[in-house]
C-alpha cells in the first residue's frame, strides 16, 4: 500500500449521503431500509450538524445522533461521521467574529452559507478542537461508525483568506521561513516598486492593490501559507479522532481543492482520500455554448486522475445522482438516464472502491432545494432508485476488481509550486491550462490513459522509472533537487517531454539570469535563443517535422500548429537533433523540437504548448499511444482504460454519448455484466458501460 493510504475498501461498497437533522424521526428507520434495499450499506452523516451536539457554547447533547447510530447498528448500516467544523453555529460566530473569514478588502464575511470560517482563529482552532474531542469520546466507539470525514470540502467555495488571524499567522509562517526581514525582502524582491519592509507588522497577506499589481513572489507565499494553514487545521482534527476511533475505522475528507498540498495532507492526516464527483456540472444551463468542449463530461476524468495520484485506490463520497442547482446558482438539466450509472462507472474505471451517492432525497429546505439527489420531495420510488439498484447489481459484478491498479501508459508531471505560480502569474496560467487540457483531450480520443505524478521532496527516480514516458508540460519553477530526479529519470531510460517556457524561475518565481531552459539545459540540449506569445494578428505559426529520422512516425513530413507561445530554438549541444523547425513568422526556419539522449534515455523540448495533435504525434513517436488497440477498436466518442490484478484486467469502456456507439472486439474476451464471451462488432447504448475481462 503507498504510503498515503493506510485504508483500502475489501469490496465494492456502495454508500450515500444522509442527513437525519433534516427529515422527520419517523422516516429514519424506513430510509434506512430502502437504502439496505437497495445495496447501500454505508452513509455520511453529521458533516454541518453543529448545533445538534452543541446547541449552546459548551453545552453538549448526545441523544440526537445516539438515537441514529442506534438505529443504525440494529439495520446493519454502516456511518461515516463528519465533523462539522465547515459550518460554525450563529451562537459562536456572533460571540467570537474573529473567526470568520474576510474578503480582500478586510469585510468579514457575514453568518451563514458555508466555510466562512478562517483556520487560523485560536478561539476558532479551540472550539473546533473541543468538539471532536466530544464526538470522538461519545461515538468513537460505536459499532455503527466506519469512519470519519474532516470538515467538508476542505478549501472549496473559498480558498483565499484575509482576516486579522490569518495576518498574523502569515508574519508566523515567514519569520520561520526567513528568519530575518533582509532574507524576506531578497526572497521577495522587494527592491521593486519600494516594497522593502522595514518592520515585520509592515507585511501583509496581498491585496486589494491598485490594476492588480501584485508582487508575484509574496503571491507565491501567500499560497504556501494558506496550504500550511488547511492541513494544520485537517491535522488537528485527525490527531484527536486517531485517540477515539476505533483501531479498523478510517479518517478521510472529500477533496479535491485548490491552494493545498493534497498529497501531504493525505499524508500527515488521512487514512484514505475521497473525492465529490458532479460530472453534470458540463452540462450547467449557463454553459457558454462557443467556449464548450467535445468531451462535457469527460474531464471529470481528469479530476478523479489527481485524486488517484494521491491515493491509488480511493473512495468517492458525493457522487451525482440527481440534477445539480443551487437556489442562487449551477442550475443543470437531471442526469439523463443512464448517465446516473456512466458517471458512477467513470468513478470505479478510474480507481475508485467506494461509491457513495449525493444525497438520499432532495432537501426540501434552503439553498439547496435543487440539489437532488436519488428520491425527489415526494419520496416515491423513482426512475433514478431504479438506476441505482441496477447499478448495484453491476457493481456486485466487480468486486475482484476491489483494489486493482490502474494502467498508466504515461505519466503527466505536476508540482506544487508551478501550480501555484499559475494563481499569480497570467502568462504562466494560460500556457499551462491550454497544455493540460490538449493533454487529457488527446489521452482521452485516444485511449491512451496517465497518472498524473506530483515531484516531491521524498520522490525517487524509481517512482519515475515505472512511467516509459513522462510529459512535464511548462515547469516554470525548476530547482536544482527536481532538475537531478530528472536528469536520473532519463539516465535510466526514460523519455522526458517539456514544453516551452521551461526552467526559466527560480523556486521563488523569480526569473534566473541564465540561459533557457535554465537548470534543464544539460538535459534538452536547446539554447532557447528568442521567444513570443503568437500573435493574433498573424497567421498560426507552423512547424515542419524532419523527415531524417528512421522512426516511422517521422518519415512523412508532417505540419503540426505551434500555439500560444513560441521558444525559438538553437542547439546547445552537439548531441542535440532538431526534430521539426518553424516554418513561417519571422523565425521560419529556426528549431521548434529538439531531442537529446542522455544515458539509456533521452528529453524532448517542444517550443510551444501542447495541442491535441502534438500529443498525439508525440505519443506516436515515444511508442504509448492507445495501449488497447490490440484488443479493442473504439471510436473517440468513448473513454477506454483499464484497471488490473494478478495477471488479470478489466477493460472499461464508457460511452458518453447520448447515441449509439459500434466498438469492435479484436479477440474473444469475457463480458463482466453479460457473464459470457464476447467477440466482433458491439454496439454500446447511449451511455452504456462494458466492463471486459481477461487474463494477461
Ligand atoms: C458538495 C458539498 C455538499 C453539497 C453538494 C451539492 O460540494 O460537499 O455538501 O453541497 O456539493 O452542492
Amino acid at each position: 500500500m503507498s504510503k498515503s493510504q493506510n485504508f483500502q475498501w475489501n469490496e465494492m461498497t456502495m454508500g450515500v449521503c444522509y442527513y437525519p437533522e433534516h427529515w422527520p424521526q419517523e422516516l429514519w428507520a424506513q430510509d434506512l431500509e430502502r437504502m439496505l434495499d437497495a445495496g447501500i450499506t454505508v452513509i455520511r452523516i453529521a458533516e454541518f450538524a453543529w448545533n445538534k451536539v452543541e446547541p449552546q457554547e459548551g453545552v453538549f447533547t448526545y441523544e440526537f445522533f445516539g438515537q441514529f447510530l442506534n438505529l443504525c447498528a440494529e439495520k446493519g448500516m454502516k456511518v461515516i461521521f463528519g465533523t462539522p467544523s465547515a459550518t460554525p453555529p450563529a451562537w459562536l460566530t456572533e460571540k467570537y467574529p474573529e473567526v470568520l473569514n474576510c474578503d480582500e478588502a478586510g469585510v468579514p464575511y457575514r453568518h451563514g452559507g458555508r466555510r466562512h470560517y478562517n483556520y487560523n482563529s485560536s478561539i476558532y482552532r479551540e472550539l473546533v478542537a473541543r468538539i471532536v474531542e466530544q464526538l470522538g469520546a461519545h461515538y468513537g466507539k460505536h459499532p455503527a461508525i466506519a469512519g470519519w470525514q474532516i470538515d467538508n470540502e476542505i478549501n472549496c467555495e473559498i480558498c483565499e483568506f484575509h482576516s486579522e488571524a490569518d495576518m498574523a499567522a502569515f508574519r508566523v509562517f515567514l519569520q520561520e521561513k526567513y528568519g530575518t526581514l533582509e532574507a524576506l525582502n531578497e526572497a521577495w524582491g522587494t527592491t521593486f516598486w519600494n516594497q522593502t519592509y522595514t518592520d515585520w507588522q509592515q507585511v501583509r497577506i496581498p491585496g486589494p492593490l491598485l490594476n492588480d499589481g501584485y508582487n508575484p513572489h509574496q503571491h507565491l507565499d501567500y499560497y504556501r501559507f494558506i496550504s500550511e494553514s488547511a492541513l494544520s487545521f485537517c491535522k488537528m482534527q485527525a490527531d484527536i479522532l486517531r485517540r477515539y476511533k476505533k483501531e479498523d475505522d478510517f479518517i478521510t475528507t472529500n477533496g479535491i481543492f485548490w491552494n493545498m498540498d493534497n498529497h501531504r495532507m493525505a499524508e500527515e492526516s488521512l487514512d484514505v482520500y475521497t473525492y465529490d464527483s458532479y460530472p453534470n456540472f458540463a452540462y450547467s444551463v449557463d454553459a457558454d455554448p462557443l467556449h464548450s468542449t467535445d468531451l462535457n463530461d469527460r474531464h471529470w476524468s481528469k479530476n478523479l486522475a489527481e485524486v488517484r495520484s494521491v491515493c491509488p485506490h480511493f473512495g468517492i463520497m458525493e457522487q451525482q445522482s440527481g440534477a445539480n442547482g443551487w437556489t442562487t446558482r449551477m442550475e443543470a438539466p437531471a442526469p439523463r438516464p443512464g448517465q446516473l450509472t456512466l458517471w458512477a462507472m467513470q468513478s470505479v474505471a478510474q480507481g475508485a472502491d467506494y461509491i457513495s451517492f449525493f444525497r438520499w432525497r432532495t432537501c426540501c429546505i434552503g439553498t439547496e432545494i435543487y440539489w437532488h439527489g436519488i428520491l425527489d420531495y415526494d419520496n416515491r420510488d423513482n426512475r433514478k432508485l431504479a438506476e441505482v439498484k441496477e447499478f448495484y447489481q453491476k457493481f456486485r459484478k466487480l468486486d475482484a476488481l476491489c483494489g486493482s491498479e490502474f494502467t498508466a501508459a504515461f505519466g503527466f508531471l505536476k508540482d506544487y509550486d508551478n501550480e501555484w505560480d499559475t494563481n499569480v502569474d497570467k502568462w504562466h496560467r494560460r500556457i499551462a491550462s491550454a497544455s493540460e487540457k490538449a493533454i487529457f483531450e488527446a489521452s482521452e480520443l485516444t485511449h491512451t490513459p496517465y497518472d498524473y505524478l506530483y515531484l516531491r521532496e521524498n520522490m525517487t527516480s524509481d517512482e519515475l522509472s515505472r512511467y516509459p514516458v513522462l510529459i512535464y508540460p511548462h515547469p516554470v519553477i525548476m530547482t536544482e533537487a527536481r532538475a537531478a530526479l530528472l536528469g536520473q529519470y532519463v539516465e535510466q531510460g526514460g523519455t522526458l517531454i517539456l514544453g516551452c517556457r521551461s526552467g526559466y524561475k527560480q523556486e521563488n518565481g523569480k526569473c534566473v539570469m541564465l540561459p533557457q531552459p535554465g537548470l534543464l539545459q544539460a538535459l534538452t540540449g536547446s539554447d532557447v535563443r528568442d521567444f513570443t506569445f503568437t500573435s493574433p494578428a498573424e497567421e498560426p505559426v507552423y512547424a515542419v517535422w524532419t523527415q531524417e529520422r528512421s522512426d516511422t512516425v517521422l518519415q512523412s513530413e508532417i505540419r503540426t500548429e505551434m500555439p500560444v507561445f513560441n521558444d525559438i530554438f538553437e542547439s546547445a549541444d552537439a548531441d542535440a537533433k532538431v526534430l521539426a523547425v518553424y516554418s513561417n513568422s519571422y523565425y521560419a526556419g529556426k528549431a521548434a523540437v529538439m531531442e537529446k539522449k542522455t544515458g539509456r534515455g533521452r528529453t524532448i523540448h517542444l517550443g510551444s504548448v501542447f495541442s491535441r495533435e502534438i500529443v498525439k504525434l508525440l505519443l506516436e513517436y515515444t511508442g504509448v499511444l492507445s495501449p488497447f488497440d490490440s484488443v479493442v477498436d473504439a471510436p473517440e466518442g468513448v473513454e477506454v482504460v483499464q484497471r488490473k490484478r494478478d495477471g488479470r484486467s478489466w477493460l472499461f469502456v464508457l460511452n458518453f454519448q447520448p447515441v449509439p456507439q459500434t466498438i469492435l472486439l479484436k479477440a474473444p474476451v469475457r463480458s463482466v455484466f453479460e457473464e459470457g464471451q464476447v467477440s466482433g462488432e458491439k454496439i454500446l447504448a447511449p451511455f452504456e458501460v462494458e466492463v471486459f475481462e481477461e487474463r494477461i
